[in-house]
């Protein structure tokens, strides 16, 4: 058996997978016994899994990951309680199941936004009182920067964020704040956090809320990597702006595609991945986790966006882009769960 990644990093930053419920039995769950210290839902404890129907809560799927993280003594990242995508429709819609977003009255935008902003505070009280035993780093808030800004802060111009301003990010930090106490942190968790102006917009979100005593611990990087980009130096100058501000950092979503953009053209299969590619992706994988070596003293986790080649998000995108055929392999373990070039390469930082 080859030695555990989490131990390995130990001393430097916790190591943690995405997991989907179905993935914490048999051979992935030995994995994740033994190569990660830290566990996060890929989807399991979003909104739209969570509270699907108003006052509807469903948390057997998500009670199974965190029950997994209590009795093998991992640390759970909780991911998300806010964001724009998987988000039930029915927090947008008012009494009369009317989209709050088509209201002309003012006297009733105002009512909506009181009902939405009441609804974000009991979906955050009840989901932080189940789990906040277990979880020491909440996602609050995900990608509420826009890619292209069309406003003058660069936000991202989500229903939240039409019906509220920023208030939606207010108060769910000071919501997630009362009922999680202390004892954990709040990021703001976003991808592209290297990439100008993207990374300013983000910055200047996150000073002003500072200055207005909104509690933010940290900023979560989700770092979804190409081989050839982003640039080394631009990832270490974001990790430092926001390790200025006094915010921790957590790479949250890890993972180093085979393409850049567009992700096209795709391997059809995982054999036809040469294996000349594996090893610039270990090329990859050893600047990346030399740099988080670095900033150990900035970086309290590392969380790859989910265990082995064989079950990864980056499937379905390059598919999408390839006419419903084509592959990634963005992982440190392979679809049969064996260790690749990456694996050592990391082992040795
Ligand atoms: O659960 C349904 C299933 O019932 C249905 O049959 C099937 C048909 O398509 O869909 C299933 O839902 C899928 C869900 O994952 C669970 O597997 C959705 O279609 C699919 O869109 C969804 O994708 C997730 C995606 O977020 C949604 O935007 C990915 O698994 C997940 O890896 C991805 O994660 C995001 C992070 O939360 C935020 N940062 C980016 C990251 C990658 O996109």
């Amino acid at each position: 058996e080859v030695p555990s990644i989490a131990e390995h990093f130990d001393s430097s930053f916790l190591i943690g997978a995405a997991v989907e419920p179905h993935q914490l039995d048999g051979v992935q769950g030995e994995i994740i016994k033994r190569h990660y210290s830290s566990i996060v839902a890929e989807n399991a404890m979003k909104p739209i899994s969570l509270q699907p129907n108003e006052g509807d809560f469903r948390f057997q799927e998500a009670d199974k990951i965190a029950n997994f993280a209590r009795e093998n003594g991992l640390s759970l990242r909780f991911h998300t309680l806010v964001w724009h995508n998987q988000v039930p429709e029915w927090f947008f819609l008012d009494e009369n199941g009317k989209k709050m977003i088509d209201e002309t009255d003012q006297v009733k935008r105002e009512a909506n936004k009181e009902l939405l902003l009441d609804r974000l505070t009991t979906h955050i009280r009840t989901v932080v009182e189940r789990y906040k035993d277990v979880v020491d780093s909440w996602d609050v808030v995900n990608e509420v920067i826009a890619d292209e800004a069309t406003n003058a802060r660069g936000m991202r111009e989500s229903e939240w964020y039409q019906l509220t301003g920023d208030e939606y990010i207010r108060v769910a930090f000071q919501t997630a704040r009362q009922y999680a106490g202390s004892d954990s942190k709040l990021y703001i968790n976003d991808y592209n956090t290297e990439v100008s102006p993207k990374r300013e917009h983000l910055y200047n979100l996150v000073t002003e809320l500072l200055e207005d005593h909104v509690p933010i611990d940290g900023v979560g990087h989700q770092a979804h990597n190409q081989i050839e980009w982003p640039s080394i130096s631009d990832m270490r100058r974001s990790f430092s702006m926001f390790a200025e501000l006094g915010l921790d950092n957590q790479v949250t979503e890890l993972d180093v595609s085979l393409y850049n953009w567009p992700p096209t053209p795709a391997y059809r299969e995982y054999e036809d991945i040469p294996t000349e590619r594996f090893d610039e992706q270990a090329d990859r994988y050893e600047e990346l986790f030399s740099l988080y070596r670095e900033l150990d003293s900035i970086i309290s986790n590392v969380t790859f966006w989910g265990i082995a080649d064989n079950h990864t998000w980056l499937n379905d995108r390059a598919r999408e882009y390839n006419n419903g055929v084509g592959v990634d392999a963005p992982f440190v373990f392979d679809i049969n769960y064996q260790v690749k070039p990456s694996y050592w390469r990391i082992m040795n930082q």
